[in-house]
Protein backbone atom coordinates (compact mmCIF):
# COMPACT_ATOMS: atom_id res chain seq x y z
CA UNK A 1 0.00 0.00 0.00
CA UNK A 2 1.40 3.62 -0.81
CA UNK A 3 1.35 6.57 0.99
CA UNK A 4 -1.41 7.89 -0.60
CA UNK A 5 -3.90 5.20 0.03
CA UNK A 6 -2.30 4.96 3.95
CA UNK A 7 -2.81 8.85 4.33
CA UNK A 8 -6.65 8.07 2.88
CA UNK A 9 -7.32 5.57 5.65
CA UNK A 10 -5.86 8.33 8.24
CA UNK A 11 -8.21 11.35 6.71
CA UNK A 12 -10.68 8.64 7.06
CA UNK A 13 -10.67 8.04 10.50
CA UNK A 14 -9.90 11.77 11.58
CA UNK A 15 -12.67 13.40 9.63
CA UNK A 16 -15.17 10.66 8.70
CA UNK A 17 -16.45 10.02 12.01
CA UNK A 18 -19.96 8.47 11.79
CA UNK A 19 -19.06 7.54 8.22
CA UNK A 20 -17.33 5.09 8.75
CA UNK A 21 -19.62 2.28 7.52
CA UNK A 22 -19.95 4.30 4.23
CA UNK A 23 -16.11 4.54 3.73
CA UNK A 24 -16.25 0.29 4.55
CA UNK A 25 -19.14 -0.10 1.79
CA UNK A 26 -17.10 1.68 -1.08
CA UNK A 27 -14.07 -0.66 -0.53
CA UNK A 28 -16.00 -3.67 -1.89
CA UNK A 29 -15.27 -4.77 -5.25
CA UNK A 30 -18.10 -7.01 -5.84
CA UNK A 31 -20.34 -4.90 -8.53
CA UNK A 32 -23.93 -5.42 -6.70
CA UNK A 33 -22.51 -3.89 -3.18
CA UNK A 34 -20.72 -1.58 -5.14
CA UNK A 35 -24.08 -0.25 -6.94
CA UNK A 36 -25.35 -0.07 -3.74
CA UNK A 37 -22.24 1.90 -2.00
CA UNK A 38 -22.28 4.33 -4.98
CA UNK A 39 -25.99 5.47 -4.48
CA UNK A 40 -25.13 5.78 -0.62
CA UNK A 41 -21.93 7.92 -1.69
CA UNK A 42 -23.65 10.23 -3.90
CA UNK A 43 -26.75 11.05 -1.72
CA UNK A 44 -24.29 11.09 1.29
CA UNK A 45 -20.55 12.32 2.09
CA UNK A 46 -17.82 10.22 1.28
CA UNK A 47 -17.15 11.09 -2.28
CA UNK A 48 -13.17 11.05 -1.20
CA UNK A 49 -13.62 7.26 -1.24
CA UNK A 50 -16.21 6.52 -4.11
CA UNK A 51 -14.29 3.76 -6.29
CA UNK A 52 -15.42 2.17 -9.54
CA UNK A 53 -13.99 -0.67 -10.87
CA UNK A 54 -11.78 -0.59 -13.60
CA UNK A 55 -12.36 -4.46 -15.32
CA UNK A 56 -15.86 -4.97 -16.46
CA UNK A 57 -17.40 -5.98 -19.79
CA UNK A 58 -17.95 -1.74 -20.72
CA UNK A 59 -15.03 0.67 -19.73
CA UNK A 60 -15.61 2.88 -17.05
CA UNK A 61 -16.91 6.28 -17.79
CA UNK A 62 -19.88 5.62 -20.09
CA UNK A 63 -22.60 4.69 -17.85
CA UNK A 64 -21.22 5.23 -14.66
CA UNK A 65 -23.21 8.50 -13.03
CA UNK A 66 -21.98 11.69 -14.62
CA UNK A 67 -19.34 12.64 -11.95
CA UNK A 68 -18.61 16.59 -10.86
CA UNK A 69 -15.35 17.46 -13.13
CA UNK A 70 -13.54 16.03 -16.38
CA UNK A 71 -10.10 16.54 -17.70
CA UNK A 72 -10.64 15.57 -21.45
CA UNK A 73 -7.28 15.06 -23.92
CA UNK A 74 -7.15 14.09 -27.37
CA UNK A 75 -3.36 13.34 -27.95
CA UNK A 76 -1.40 12.70 -31.42
CA UNK A 77 0.91 9.25 -32.04
CA UNK A 78 4.15 10.32 -33.18
CA UNK A 79 5.28 7.17 -33.06
CA UNK A 80 4.26 4.33 -35.81
CA UNK A 81 5.53 1.12 -34.42
CA UNK A 82 2.25 -1.17 -33.18
CA UNK A 83 4.66 -2.74 -30.66
CA UNK A 84 5.15 0.51 -28.61
CA UNK A 85 1.66 1.48 -28.83
CA UNK A 86 0.66 -1.96 -27.61
CA UNK A 87 3.03 -1.39 -24.35
CA UNK A 88 1.79 1.84 -24.06
CA UNK A 89 -2.06 0.86 -23.56
CA UNK A 90 -0.40 -2.28 -21.39
CA UNK A 91 0.93 0.47 -19.24
CA UNK A 92 -2.20 2.35 -18.72
CA UNK A 93 -4.28 -0.61 -18.38
CA UNK A 94 -2.08 -1.47 -15.21
CA UNK A 95 -1.73 2.55 -14.42
CA UNK A 96 -5.46 3.03 -14.88
CA UNK A 97 -6.50 0.23 -12.58
CA UNK A 98 -4.08 1.83 -9.91
CA UNK A 99 -5.40 5.41 -10.28
CA UNK A 100 -8.81 4.76 -10.36
CA UNK A 101 -8.36 2.57 -6.96
CA UNK A 102 -6.73 6.40 -5.66
CA UNK A 103 -2.93 4.75 -6.12
CA UNK A 104 -0.34 6.61 -7.36
CA UNK A 105 0.58 4.61 -10.08
CA UNK A 106 4.19 3.59 -8.63
CA UNK A 107 5.32 3.50 -4.96
CA UNK A 108 7.99 6.17 -4.33
CA UNK A 109 11.33 5.10 -4.53
CA UNK A 110 14.30 6.08 -2.22
CA UNK A 111 16.25 7.84 -3.83
CA UNK A 112 16.00 12.12 -3.55
CA UNK A 113 18.32 12.65 -6.56
CA UNK A 114 15.17 11.27 -8.83
CA UNK A 115 12.15 12.80 -10.04
CA UNK A 116 9.88 10.97 -8.00
CA UNK A 117 7.87 8.29 -9.50
CA UNK A 118 4.56 9.81 -9.17
CA UNK A 119 3.75 13.34 -10.01
CA UNK A 120 2.16 13.56 -6.35
CA UNK A 121 -0.44 16.24 -6.46
CA UNK A 122 -3.09 13.98 -5.17
CA UNK A 123 -0.87 12.65 -2.17
CA UNK A 124 -3.66 13.44 0.31
CA UNK A 125 -7.15 12.73 -2.04
CA UNK A 126 -9.21 9.71 -2.43
CA UNK A 127 -9.98 7.97 -5.46
CA UNK A 128 -13.06 10.26 -5.46
CA UNK A 129 -14.97 8.33 -7.86
CA UNK A 130 -12.66 8.75 -10.83
CA UNK A 131 -13.16 7.28 -14.36
CA UNK A 132 -10.76 6.42 -17.49
CA UNK A 133 -12.59 5.93 -20.90
CA UNK A 134 -10.11 5.65 -23.60
CA UNK A 135 -10.88 6.12 -27.72
CA UNK A 136 -9.00 5.92 -30.89
CA UNK A 137 -9.69 7.39 -34.22
CA UNK A 138 -9.59 6.87 -37.43
CA UNK A 139 -6.03 8.56 -38.30
CA UNK A 140 -4.76 6.36 -35.29
CA UNK A 141 -5.67 3.48 -37.36
CA UNK A 142 -4.08 4.68 -40.87
CA UNK A 143 -0.49 5.51 -39.15
CA UNK A 144 -0.59 1.97 -36.99
CA UNK A 145 -1.69 0.40 -40.63
CA UNK A 146 -4.46 -1.06 -39.00
CA UNK A 147 -7.23 0.40 -41.20
CA UNK A 148 -8.21 -3.22 -42.27
CA UNK A 149 -9.78 -3.22 -38.86
CA UNK A 150 -11.95 -0.36 -39.27
CA UNK A 151 -15.38 -1.04 -38.74
CA UNK A 152 -17.30 0.13 -42.05
CA UNK A 153 -19.06 2.81 -40.15
CA UNK A 154 -16.11 4.30 -38.78
CA UNK A 155 -14.73 7.28 -40.66
CA UNK A 156 -14.64 10.78 -39.79
CA UNK A 157 -17.54 13.29 -39.33
CA UNK A 158 -19.11 15.45 -42.28
CA UNK A 159 -18.65 19.04 -41.99
CA UNK A 160 -22.53 20.24 -40.71
CA UNK A 161 -24.14 23.30 -40.97
CA UNK A 162 -22.88 26.42 -39.20
CA UNK A 163 -19.93 24.19 -37.90
CA UNK A 164 -16.63 26.84 -37.29
CA UNK A 165 -14.06 23.82 -36.41
CA UNK A 166 -10.70 24.86 -35.71
CA UNK A 167 -7.84 22.66 -36.88
CA UNK A 168 -6.15 23.04 -33.62
CA UNK A 169 -9.50 21.76 -31.91
CA UNK A 170 -10.51 19.20 -34.15
CA UNK A 171 -8.69 15.66 -35.33
CA UNK A 172 -6.34 13.70 -32.92
CA UNK A 173 -5.61 9.78 -32.48
CA UNK A 174 -6.33 9.26 -28.92
CA UNK A 175 -8.70 10.59 -26.60
CA UNK A 176 -8.55 10.04 -22.47
CA UNK A 177 -11.85 10.94 -20.80
CA UNK A 178 -10.74 11.43 -17.24
CA UNK A 179 -14.01 12.02 -14.92
CA UNK A 180 -14.45 12.51 -10.92
CA UNK A 181 -15.80 14.11 -8.22
CA UNK A 182 -12.45 15.59 -8.04
CA UNK A 183 -11.17 18.37 -10.73
CA UNK A 184 -7.60 17.51 -9.22
CA UNK A 185 -7.65 14.11 -9.52
CA UNK A 186 -9.00 13.75 -12.96
CA UNK A 187 -6.08 15.73 -14.16
CA UNK A 188 -3.34 14.17 -11.96
CA UNK A 189 -4.72 11.00 -14.03
CA UNK A 190 -4.39 12.17 -17.35
CA UNK A 191 -0.63 13.60 -16.71
CA UNK A 192 0.47 10.13 -15.31
CA UNK A 193 -0.85 8.74 -18.26
CA UNK A 194 0.45 11.31 -20.77
CA UNK A 195 4.10 11.77 -18.17
CA UNK A 196 4.77 7.54 -19.19
CA UNK A 197 3.99 8.08 -22.99
CA UNK A 198 5.86 11.38 -23.91
CA UNK A 199 7.85 9.97 -26.35
CA UNK A 200 5.02 8.32 -28.31
CA UNK A 201 2.26 10.88 -27.87
CA UNK A 202 1.80 14.31 -28.17
CA UNK A 203 -0.68 16.35 -26.41
CA UNK A 204 -2.98 18.32 -29.20
CA UNK A 205 -5.67 20.09 -27.10
CA UNK A 206 -7.50 19.54 -23.90
CA UNK A 207 -10.51 20.76 -22.00
CA UNK A 208 -11.58 20.74 -18.05
CA UNK A 209 -15.16 20.81 -17.40
CA UNK A 210 -17.70 20.93 -14.78
CA UNK A 211 -21.26 19.85 -13.84
CA UNK A 212 -23.04 20.49 -10.62
CA UNK A 213 -26.03 18.87 -8.26
CA UNK A 214 -26.56 18.20 -4.70
CA UNK A 215 -27.38 14.04 -5.34
CA UNK A 216 -26.27 11.38 -7.81
CA UNK A 217 -30.25 11.23 -9.14
CA UNK A 218 -30.54 14.83 -10.32
CA UNK A 219 -29.69 15.83 -13.86
CA UNK A 220 -27.37 18.64 -13.73
CA UNK A 221 -28.09 22.09 -15.47
CA UNK A 222 -25.96 23.13 -18.19
CA UNK A 223 -25.20 27.17 -18.37
CA UNK A 224 -28.53 27.90 -20.14
CA UNK A 225 -29.50 26.54 -16.86
CA UNK A 226 -31.45 23.62 -18.44
CA UNK A 227 -31.58 20.18 -17.20
CA UNK A 228 -28.68 18.59 -19.45
CA UNK A 229 -29.02 14.47 -19.97
CA UNK A 230 -33.17 14.12 -19.46
CA UNK A 231 -33.65 12.12 -22.29
CA UNK A 232 -30.59 10.00 -21.18
CA UNK A 233 -33.68 7.79 -19.26
CA UNK A 234 -34.82 7.01 -22.53
CA UNK A 235 -31.47 6.13 -24.00
CA UNK A 236 -30.73 3.73 -20.81
CA UNK A 237 -33.98 1.42 -21.74
CA UNK A 238 -31.76 -0.33 -24.69
CA UNK A 239 -27.91 0.36 -24.19
CA UNK A 240 -28.21 -2.72 -26.49
CA UNK A 241 -30.06 -0.62 -29.26
CA UNK A 242 -28.30 2.71 -29.26
CA UNK A 243 -25.01 2.56 -27.14
CA UNK A 244 -22.53 -0.53 -27.09
CA UNK A 245 -21.25 -1.92 -30.52
CA UNK A 246 -21.87 -5.75 -30.86
CA UNK A 247 -19.13 -6.78 -33.13
CA UNK A 248 -15.52 -6.78 -34.13
CA UNK A 249 -12.51 -5.02 -32.48
CA UNK A 250 -14.20 -2.44 -30.52
CA UNK A 251 -17.56 -4.89 -29.40
CA UNK A 252 -18.92 -3.99 -26.02
CA UNK A 253 -17.27 -0.51 -26.74
CA UNK A 254 -18.75 2.54 -28.22
CA UNK A 255 -18.39 5.81 -30.31
CA UNK A 256 -17.56 8.53 -28.55
CA UNK A 257 -18.63 12.18 -29.96
CA UNK A 258 -16.78 14.85 -28.55
CA UNK A 259 -17.71 19.03 -29.80
CA UNK A 260 -16.60 21.76 -28.03
CA UNK A 261 -19.32 24.46 -28.60
CA UNK A 262 -18.66 28.04 -27.38
CA UNK A 263 -22.52 29.25 -25.36
CA UNK A 264 -23.03 32.94 -26.68
CA UNK A 265 -24.07 33.73 -22.39
CA UNK A 266 -24.84 37.59 -22.87
CA UNK A 267 -27.77 37.28 -25.74
CA UNK A 268 -29.22 34.19 -23.70
CA UNK A 269 -29.29 36.06 -20.67
CA UNK A 270 -31.06 38.72 -23.28
CA UNK A 271 -33.43 36.25 -24.13
CA UNK A 272 -36.89 36.17 -22.13
CA UNK A 273 -37.83 33.33 -20.33
CA UNK A 274 -40.33 32.38 -22.81
CA UNK A 275 -38.04 32.30 -25.47
CA UNK A 276 -35.40 30.29 -23.57
CA UNK A 277 -38.31 27.23 -23.39
CA UNK A 278 -39.07 27.74 -27.09
CA UNK A 279 -35.43 27.02 -27.66
CA UNK A 280 -35.46 23.92 -26.51
CA UNK A 281 -39.35 22.59 -26.14
CA UNK A 282 -38.84 22.06 -22.69
CA UNK A 283 -39.55 23.99 -19.57
CA UNK A 284 -36.63 25.97 -17.46
CA UNK A 285 -37.51 25.03 -14.06
CA UNK A 286 -38.63 21.45 -14.22
CA UNK A 287 -37.19 20.20 -17.09
CA UNK A 288 -40.47 19.07 -18.00
CA UNK A 289 -41.70 19.05 -22.04
CA UNK A 290 -43.72 22.04 -22.51
CA UNK A 291 -47.19 21.49 -20.84
CA UNK A 292 -46.12 19.65 -18.79
CA UNK A 293 -45.03 19.43 -15.41
CA UNK A 294 -42.34 16.53 -14.73
CA UNK A 295 -38.95 16.44 -15.94
CA UNK A 296 -39.23 12.84 -17.27
CA UNK A 297 -43.10 12.79 -18.69
CA UNK A 298 -42.60 12.08 -22.71
CA UNK A 299 -41.53 14.50 -25.08
CA UNK A 300 -44.57 14.97 -26.43
CA UNK A 301 -43.62 15.57 -30.29
CA UNK A 302 -47.22 15.86 -31.89
CA UNK A 303 -49.35 17.40 -29.50
CA UNK A 304 -50.81 20.76 -30.42
CA UNK A 305 -52.10 23.86 -28.77
CA UNK A 306 -56.09 25.08 -30.01
CA UNK A 307 -54.60 27.16 -33.06
CA UNK A 308 -52.77 24.12 -34.16
CA UNK A 309 -49.17 24.65 -33.65
CA UNK A 310 -46.81 22.05 -31.88
CA UNK A 311 -46.19 22.72 -28.55
CA UNK A 312 -42.91 21.67 -28.48
CA UNK A 313 -42.08 23.84 -31.29
CA UNK A 314 -41.12 23.27 -35.41
CA UNK A 315 -37.54 23.90 -34.54
CA UNK A 316 -37.13 23.69 -30.66
CA UNK A 317 -33.98 21.31 -29.95
CA UNK A 318 -35.36 18.85 -28.23
CA UNK A 319 -38.25 18.48 -30.82
CA UNK A 320 -35.83 18.43 -33.71
CA UNK A 321 -33.69 15.67 -32.05
CA UNK A 322 -36.49 13.73 -31.22
CA UNK A 323 -38.43 13.55 -34.30
CA UNK A 324 -35.29 11.75 -35.73
CA UNK A 325 -36.36 9.05 -33.68
CA UNK A 326 -32.75 8.46 -32.56
CA UNK A 327 -31.19 7.96 -29.32
CA UNK A 328 -27.41 8.18 -27.83
CA UNK A 329 -26.04 8.61 -24.29
CA UNK A 330 -25.12 12.25 -23.56
CA UNK A 331 -22.03 12.81 -21.25
CA UNK A 332 -21.63 16.56 -21.31
CA UNK A 333 -19.69 19.58 -19.28
CA UNK A 334 -20.05 22.99 -19.15
CA UNK A 335 -16.97 24.61 -19.41
CA UNK A 336 -15.32 28.20 -18.61
CA UNK A 337 -12.19 29.28 -20.09
CA UNK A 338 -11.93 32.89 -19.50
CA UNK A 339 -12.93 35.93 -21.56
CA UNK A 340 -12.82 36.20 -25.19
CA UNK A 341 -13.32 40.14 -26.89
CA UNK A 342 -15.16 40.98 -23.53
CA UNK A 343 -17.61 37.90 -23.66
CA UNK A 344 -17.30 34.86 -21.36
CA UNK A 345 -15.19 31.92 -23.34
CA UNK A 346 -17.81 29.10 -22.03
CA UNK A 347 -19.92 26.20 -23.32
CA UNK A 348 -20.24 22.72 -23.71
CA UNK A 349 -17.58 20.10 -23.53
CA UNK A 350 -20.41 17.85 -25.54
CA UNK A 351 -19.90 14.01 -25.34
CA UNK A 352 -22.02 11.62 -26.34
CA UNK A 353 -21.57 7.40 -26.89
CA UNK A 354 -23.27 5.69 -29.40
CA UNK A 355 -23.14 2.86 -31.05
CA UNK A 356 -22.84 4.18 -34.52
CA UNK A 357 -21.50 7.61 -35.59
CA UNK A 358 -24.46 7.67 -37.97
CA UNK A 359 -26.56 8.90 -34.87
CA UNK A 360 -24.68 11.93 -33.64
CA UNK A 361 -25.09 12.88 -37.70
CA UNK A 362 -28.40 12.36 -37.87
CA UNK A 363 -29.36 14.38 -35.21
CA UNK A 364 -26.90 17.35 -35.58
CA UNK A 365 -28.26 17.37 -39.21
CA UNK A 366 -31.36 17.36 -38.54
CA UNK A 367 -30.66 20.60 -36.64
CA UNK A 368 -28.72 22.18 -39.18
CA UNK A 369 -30.05 25.90 -39.78
CA UNK A 370 -33.02 24.89 -38.10
CA UNK A 371 -32.13 24.13 -34.33
CA UNK A 372 -33.75 27.74 -32.55
CA UNK A 373 -30.50 27.07 -30.60
CA UNK A 374 -28.15 27.79 -33.07
CA UNK A 375 -28.79 31.36 -32.77
CA UNK A 376 -26.64 31.00 -29.38
CA UNK A 377 -24.06 28.43 -30.06
CA UNK A 378 -21.13 27.84 -32.00
CA UNK A 379 -19.14 24.30 -32.62
CA UNK A 380 -15.40 25.20 -32.40
CA UNK A 381 -13.97 21.74 -31.85
CA UNK A 382 -14.97 18.24 -32.90
CA UNK A 383 -13.39 14.38 -32.62
CA UNK A 384 -14.74 10.73 -33.50
CA UNK A 385 -13.08 7.90 -31.38
CA UNK A 386 -13.84 4.70 -30.80
CA UNK A 387 -13.98 3.60 -27.39
CA UNK A 388 -12.38 -0.12 -26.46
CA UNK A 389 -14.93 -2.28 -25.31
CA UNK A 390 -14.29 -3.13 -21.50
CA UNK A 391 -10.97 -5.12 -19.96
CA UNK A 392 -11.02 -8.61 -18.34
CA UNK A 393 -8.51 -9.25 -15.56
CA UNK A 394 -5.23 -10.08 -17.04
CA UNK A 395 -5.99 -8.50 -20.23
CA UNK A 396 -5.45 -4.82 -21.82
CA UNK A 397 -6.84 -2.13 -23.06
CA UNK A 398 -7.45 -2.37 -26.67
CA UNK A 399 -6.25 -6.07 -27.00
CA UNK A 400 -8.25 -7.50 -29.56
CA UNK A 401 -6.99 -4.49 -32.04
CA UNK A 402 -3.21 -5.48 -31.26
CA UNK A 403 -3.57 -9.34 -31.35
C1 LIG B 1 -24.40 23.75 -26.33
C2 LIG B 1 -24.96 22.73 -26.94
C3 LIG B 1 -26.14 21.97 -26.42
C4 LIG B 1 -26.96 22.25 -25.37
C5 LIG B 1 -26.88 23.44 -24.41
C6 LIG B 1 -27.95 21.22 -25.32
C7 LIG B 1 -28.97 21.13 -24.40
C8 LIG B 1 -29.98 20.21 -24.41
C9 LIG B 1 -31.12 20.20 -23.51
C10 LIG B 1 -31.36 21.22 -22.40
C11 LIG B 1 -31.90 19.15 -23.83
C12 LIG B 1 -33.24 18.76 -23.18
C13 LIG B 1 -33.09 17.88 -21.99
C14 LIG B 1 -32.40 16.56 -22.24
O1 LIG B 1 -33.00 15.60 -22.75
O2 LIG B 1 -31.22 16.49 -21.94
C15 LIG B 1 -31.27 18.48 -24.93
C16 LIG B 1 -31.75 17.34 -25.52
C17 LIG B 1 -31.09 16.66 -26.50
N1 LIG B 1 -29.96 17.05 -27.16
FE1 LIG B 1 -28.87 18.72 -26.80
N2 LIG B 1 -27.71 20.32 -26.33
C18 LIG B 1 -26.62 20.75 -27.01
C19 LIG B 1 -26.06 20.14 -28.11
C20 LIG B 1 -26.48 18.95 -28.65
C21 LIG B 1 -25.83 18.26 -29.74
C22 LIG B 1 -24.58 18.74 -30.48
C23 LIG B 1 -26.52 17.10 -29.93
C24 LIG B 1 -26.26 16.01 -30.93
C25 LIG B 1 -26.06 16.18 -32.22
C26 LIG B 1 -27.61 17.09 -28.99
C27 LIG B 1 -28.53 16.07 -28.88
C28 LIG B 1 -29.61 16.07 -28.04
C29 LIG B 1 -30.56 14.98 -27.93
C30 LIG B 1 -30.50 13.67 -28.71
C31 LIG B 1 -31.49 15.35 -26.98
C32 LIG B 1 -32.69 14.54 -26.49
C33 LIG B 1 -33.89 14.77 -27.33
C34 LIG B 1 -35.05 13.87 -26.88
O3 LIG B 1 -35.77 14.25 -25.94
O4 LIG B 1 -35.22 12.82 -27.49
N3 LIG B 1 -27.54 18.22 -28.23
N4 LIG B 1 -30.10 19.14 -25.26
Amino acid sequence: MNGRRNFLKTASLLTMTGLAGCAKNVGQNQAKKHENATEKVLNGHCLADLRYEFFGKHQSGITTPVQRHVYFLVADLHSKNVDEIRQMFKDWTDYSVKLMNGENIKPYGNNPHLPPADTGETDSLGAYGLTLTFGISPTFLKKLNLEHKAPPEFSELPKFPRDQIKDELSGGDICIQACSEDPQVAFHAVRQLVRQARSLITMKWSQAGFNSFDSGHQTPRNLFAFKDGTANKTTMQNPDKWLWIDNGVFQNGSYLVVRLIQMHLETWDRTSLVGQDDTFGRHRASGASIGKTDEFDALDIHAKDDKGNLIVGEVSHAGLANRTGLQMLRRSYSYSSGIVHGQFDAGLLFISFQKNPMQFSAIQSAFGNKDKMTEYTTHIGSGLFACFGGVTQGEYLGQSLFE
